[in-house]
């Protein structure tokens, strides 16, 4: 894989996106290749949203939400845990590999984060 392999990143609407806002406002780049899907909370997706994304080409998919404790609905990175658990053993029954999978954390506003856990996670696609 390379710097142009689709990767989507499902953000959170608050710490996720607020870090996303920051990169743009500081104009940190990373990959246009990278597409950031916005969701209310982590705690919202499914398996079957993940792996959807892999089904139409993702090379891999990040989740960055907000850091544990601090979900603007209580329970939703916990959820995200669980959620992500069970999407990998399914994507790996698929052949895909345990890093094209990850979730993480982002503070509210910090947007050199969210472009390093970018960088670092296509990173670890390409084997490095
Ligand atoms: Fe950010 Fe739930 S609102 S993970």
């Amino acid at each position: 894989m390379n710097d142009r392999a689709r990767v989507v990143v499902f953000t959170c609407n608050w710490s996720g996106y607020s870090g996303l806002e920051a990169a743009g406002g500081a104009r940190l780049g990373f990959p246009a290749s990278v597409f950031p899907l916005r969701v209310t909370c982590l705690g919202r997706l499914s398996s079957g949203v993940i792996l959807k994304a892999f089904e139409k080409g993702a090379a891999g998919v990040l989740l960055l939400g907000c850091p544990p404790g601090e979900c603007h609905y209580q329970f939703g990175n916990h959820r995200a845990e669980e959620v992500l658990a069970e999407a990998r053993q399914l994507a790996g029954l698929l052949g895909y590999r345990r890093e094209q999978l990850k979730l993480d954390w982002v503070d509210a506003g910090d947007g050199e984060a969210f472009v390093t856990k970018v960088r670092d996670f296509i990173a670890g696609l390409n084997g490095k």
